[in-house]
Formats: C-alpha cells, sequence, structure tokens
C-alpha cells in the first residue's frame, strides 16, 4: 500500500500516514507561471495500491484539478488500484436542480473523478448519502460519529450527559442527529430554519422542549456560521443553558470565525478535513478533532479486503 497526499490536507495526510505507520509517497507539486498544475512522482508506483488524499475544500476548483492531475498521473505510472480519499467532498451542496438550467456539480466532480482514472472514493460525512450513487466505483463513505461520541464523553461528565438534548439544526440533518442521539440515549430537537437567499438563514421555530437542557447542535458542514450561530440564538431565547456544536466538516468562509465569536455557542467542536488558516486555529471557541485514525484505519480494511462497516457497528 501507498499513500500520497495534495497540497489541501497534508496536516491530516501525516496524520494518517503516522497511524499505518507508512510514509507519504514523495510527490512534487508546482506551478507553471500561469499557475497550471503540474506533479512528479518521485518514487516507483508500478502495481501498487495506492490512497491519493485531498480534500476539495477551498480554493476547491484548485484543489480538485489537483486530485485529477494526481490520479492521471499515477495511472500513467501503471499504479494498480487507485483509491481517492476525499475527506471533505466540494461540491456536494449541488446534488440536485434547484431550479430550471441550474446544474448537479456534485455528479459532474464525481464524472470528472472517475474519468481521471479513481477506482475506488473514500470520503467522510458527504452532505447527501445518494452522492455515493453519483460515482459508478465503490465509494465507502465514513462517520464522524464515533469521533464526535467519544469527545462528548470527554467533555460532559455522566451527570451532564443525562441533561443532553442533540439538535438538528435544520430538517436534513434529523437522520444524523437521531443516530447520535440513541448513543446516548438522549432527546432530539429541530430546528424549523428557512433561507430566504442563498447564503442567508432564518429560524422560524423549534421543535422540542429544550428549555434547561444542554444542547449539542450536529451537521455536516459549517459555512458562513450563520446556520449554527441563529440556531444558537433560537435555543438560548427558548431557555437552552448551553449550545455546542459538532460539524463535521470546518468550512468557515466569510464571517464564520467573528460570528462564532460574538454568538451564543459555547464551542464549536470541527474535525481535520479541512487545514484551517491560522485565523481559525487562534479562534478559542473553535476545537478541532482528528478523524486520521477513522480514515486510516478505512484505508488499512480497504486495502486489506476487510469490512469497512464494521467500523460503525
Ligand atoms: C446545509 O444543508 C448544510 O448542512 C449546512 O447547514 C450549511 O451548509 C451551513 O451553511 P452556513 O454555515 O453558511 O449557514
Amino acid at each position: 500500500m501507498k499513500l500520497l497526499s495534495g497540497t489541501a490536507t497534508l496536516d491530516l495526510s501525516k496524520a494518517i500516514a503516522d497511524v499505518l505507520d507508512v510514509p507519504l509517497t514523495n510527490v512534487d507539486v508546482e506551478r507553471f507561471l500561469d499557475q497550471e498544475i503540474f506533479v512528479k512522482i518521485n518514487e516507483n508506483v508500478r502495481g501498487e495500491d495506492i490512497f491519493v488524499i485531498q480534500s476539495t475544500s477551498a480554493p476547491a476548483n484548485d484543489h480538485l484539478m489537483e486530485l485529477l492531475i494526481l490520479i492521471d498521473a499515477l495511472v500513467r505510472a501503471s499504479a494498480q488500484r487507485i483509491t481517492a480519499v476525499i475527506p471533505y467532498y466540494g461540491y456536494a451542496r449541488q446534488d440536485r436542480k434547484t431550479g430550471g438550467r441550474t446544474p448537479i456539480s456534485a455528479k459532474l466532480v464525481a464524472n470528472l473523478i472517475v474519468k481521471a482514472g479513481a477506482h475506488r472514493v473514500l470520503t467522510l460525512d458527504l452532505h447527501a448519502g445518494q452522492i455515493q450513487g453519483f460515482f459508478d466505483i465503490p465509494t465507502d463513505n465514513l462517520f464522524a460519529q464515533p469521533v464526535m461520541e467519544r469527545d462528548i464523553k470527554e467533555q460532559f461528565s455522566l451527570k451532564d450527559r443525562n441533561n443532553l438534548m442533540f439538535v438538528s439544526p435544520d430538517v436534513g440533518g434529523v437522520v444524523r442527529t437521531r443516530s447520535l442521539a440513541k448513543r446516548f440515549n438522549a432527546d432530539i430537537a429541530i430546528v424549523d430554519k428557512r433561507r430566504p437567499k442563498a447564503g442567508q438563514s432564518e429560524v422560524m421555530n423549534i421543535i422540542g422542549d429544550v428549555a434547561g437542557r444542554s444542547c449539542i447542535l450536529l451537521d455536516d458542514i459549517i459555512d458562513s456560521g450563520g446556520t449554527l450561530c441563529n440556531a444558537a440564538k433560537a435555543l438560548k431565547d427558548k431557555g437552552a443553558n448551553d449550545v455546542t456544536a459538532y460539524i463535521s466538516h470546518g468550512v468557515l468562509s466569510g464571517p464564520a470565525v467573528e460570528r462564532i465569536s460574538n454568538s451564543e455557542l459555547r464551542e464549536v467542536v470541527i474535525t481535520d478535513t479541512i487545514n484551517q488558516p491560522q485565523a481559525v486555529k487562534d479562534c478559542d471557541r473553535i476545537r478541532e478533532v482528528s478523524v486520521a485514525t477513522l480514515i486510516g484505519e478505512a484505508i488499512r480494511r480497504i486495502s486489506n479486503d476487510e469490512s469497512v462497516s464494521k467500523l460503525f457497528d
């Protein structure tokens, strides 16, 4: 087995390499003056089972193109099996036509990855599970849930855990929220969210009695922070004791860090699927937990033809 990292998530790739005790393959990723990407793999990969790790996070187009070019280089270097490990799958929110004459970009990106020559995909908390079907190759969608469950157990005492209420910030997140709540035998509440315009969110109502409860908001993505900060305020207005958020992918664009710093959120816990700038690292309300062990173990299992779903039993 060989591991190869793109430039999007080098820290996570190194952590995965440590978990597996396999060094990262030596590769140069360079730019021509006009910004075209050029890669050169500096080791023999002929006949290898190779895992290319690259999130298609911002700048999404550059990181996606880099992934495609890395896969192309591996195909031409006669790698035997190429797995695209995409901890954060960008463009996932464009998973259906939202109106006339609009694209389904999540499917287009899947086509590009398959066409480039990937044999398998390994990803984590896809925005919508059915995106797996956009790939006509085996696709494993991991869940950050075990990592979050462990962290919640570390952060909340046994007594505090009895007062937890898991909250979905919109109707789309109910299945994910119920699944984690079940692990704690806890209740769930749902935020009735509307989007009057793209990039803006409004809380219409809270379904469930959150008064006096410690609320845990769960979401796959925090982008501008609007959804979570508005939800946290609405929960506090309804009498919640405190609100913590657990998010798989810290996209954190635009005003997100400032919004979080001025919000009712006690803490926002994100995973390391996206490499964060210093402003995020410096924000004392944002904490990162690692999915390196989870992804590393999934890679090991895929390479050994073992069950991946066993990881979530
Ligand atoms: C939407 O369905 C997603 O699950 C997130 O709730 C959304 O992307 C968060 O966006 P923002 O942080 O910009 O409100």
